[in-house]
Formats: C-alpha cells, structure tokens, sequence
C-alpha cells in the first residue's frame, strides 16, 4: 500500500532529485565454495557463455557479464556499473573526492578504458567506468542482468551514500511502522531501480535481477526451469514499488535470482513514493518474504 507523504513525520532522506548519475548495472562477481558448479548452472540454466582463466570463470549473457571466483556463498566479489561517457566518470569522481572517500584506478573487460573502485559505507566493492557503445547491441530476447540489491543493518546510511555522493536518486521507500526505512529503491537513468538496499540483521547480497522483454518471457523461463527441475522459490507475483512482475529462483549457493518484466519507467523527475511495509508492499498478488 502507498501512502501519502504528508502524513508522514520521517527520518531525513535523500529526496527527488535531477538524477546525478547515469549508469547501468554491468556486472557482477560472485564467490563461491564451488566455483565449477555455480558456473555449469549458470551456463546451463540461464544460457551463459563462459570462459575460464586461472581459476575465475567470466560468463556473458546478452553484454552484461557474471564473474565467478573462488570463496565464500552468497558473497559478492564487486559490481560493477557502466557510465555512458568519460565525463560521467570525471564527474563522479570529483563527487567521490570531495566527500573524502578514496578511490583507486582499476581495470575491467566489462568496461572501456579506465575506472575507479571503491567501497561503500557496508564495504561493497563497486566499479564504475565507461561502458563500451558495442556492448549493448547484442541484448535481443536474451535475460539482461539489471539491478542488485544489497541488504544491510545500516539501510539510511547506504541509502545516504548512495544518492548524496554517487549521484542515483530515490524512486521509492518502504517504512515500517515506526517510519524506519526498510527498503530503498534507487534509479541512475528511467529504469526505477538498478540499486536497492534493503533493512536486514546483516549486511549481505538480497538478490540479482534480470529483465526479461514481456510478461510471455516469464512463462519461458518458468518453463525452462521446470525442465531442469528448479523450482520457483517466490512468485510470479507483482511488486509494488516498480509495479513489475516478477518470479525468483535459487542458484546451487543459494543466491536468490529474480526475473522480472514491466518495471516502472521514471522519465525526468518524480517525487518519491512512500510505502508501508507489509506483504502486499512487496507483493500485490499474495505472499511476500519480508527481510525484516
Ligand atoms: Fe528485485
């Protein structure tokens, strides 16, 4: 259920905002235990191509790419987002400066020419660089990894970073009774979120996301799960917050993967929507995993 703002005594947040930053989420690099296995599903279920070099597998699904090394489940190595040009990257890197937060160059083949990494307040490792114009040429019919949402025990102050120094911008909060933030949905261009944080006892991976093109697009992967007798772990259901469709998986490790269509397009600015946090919240069509 959304609710009207106004009503609302709340703690301060980011507001609606011209958005700072333009960007889309490349790519992600997981760890795991069994670094062979999690590539074969992942390969096999959602129609990866992969490669190996010296221990760590690359897989391309459409342009955006999963890394898989060796360590821990559920953990992610870094993310890495695409900017569109050079100056989005100076830009961001003189936000970074001026709030103090260290910055080293580093390398990507997800990415054109340099890049800068660092950490956010949880110690997630992000990547920003120019993303290469031929990258996303090859997208058609294929699942297209589009957000990640982190969890953390200290949701406002990710929220906080990520909008007042990165440069996204809220589209949506969830609050719970006592008007606590527990989940923040956050956009840098017209999708309504390619970032979300979301409250939890500990910080951790929520889940990945990719965008498929239409609502017969989530029967297919249903369908081609079934197959391979993975079962559908939530969903399909409809969030509210983005109002898209969407079901969820798990991979061998257990990392929740959700495939999702018709997410909310937010052209310009918008003020942000309030959210009570409750199961219809996150799904209008039935039952909800509530993280906290
Ligand atoms: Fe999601």
């Amino acid at each position: 259920m959304q609710i009207d703002d106004r009503e609302m005594v709340t703690v301060a947040l980011p507001g609606a905002a011209a958005p700072l930053l333009r960007a889309h989420l490349a790519a992600v690099a997981l760890t795991s235990p069994d670094p062979q296995a999690l590539a074969g599903f992942y390969q096999d279920a959602l129609g990866y191509e992969g490669q190996w070099l010296d221990g760590h597998w690359t897989g391309r699904l459409g342009a955006r790419r999963l890394m898989i090394g060796p360590g821990a489940a559920n953990n992610v190595d870094h993310t890495i987002f695409a900017v569109p040009y050079a100056q989005a990257l100076s830009d961001l890197r003189g936000r970074l400066a001026s709030a103090g937060i260290s910055v080293v160059e580093a390398r990507s083949q997800a990415l054109s020419g340099a890049a800068i990494r660092f950490s956010d307040p949880d110690g997630n490792v992000l990547l920003f660089g120019v993303a290469d114009p031929a990258e996303e040429i090859d997208m058609a019919g294929a699942a297209r990894l589009q957000h990640i949402v982190f969890a953390s025990d200290e949701a406002p102050a990710m929220v906080r970073f990520y909008c007042d120094i990165v440069g996204f911008t809220p589209s949506d909060y969830v609050r719970d009774e006592g008007q606590d933030l527990t989940s923040a949905f956050l956009r840098c261009g017209e999708e309504h979120h390619s970032l979300a944080v979301f409250r939890a006892p500990r910080k951790r991976l929520d889940h990945l996301c990719y965008d498929v093109t239409t609502w017969t697009d989530i029967r297919d992967w249903a369908d081609r799960f079934a197959a391979r007798h993975i079962k559908l772990r939530w969903g399909p259901g409809r969030h509210g917050p983005g109002n898209n469709l969407f079901l969820f998986i798990n991979d061998p490790d257990g990392n929740w993967l959700e495939f999702s269509t018709e997410l909310e397009q937010v052209v310009g600015s918008r003020p942000v929507k309030t959210w009570v946090h409750e199961e219809r919240t996150l799904n209008s069509w039935g039952s909800a995993f509530l993280r906290s």
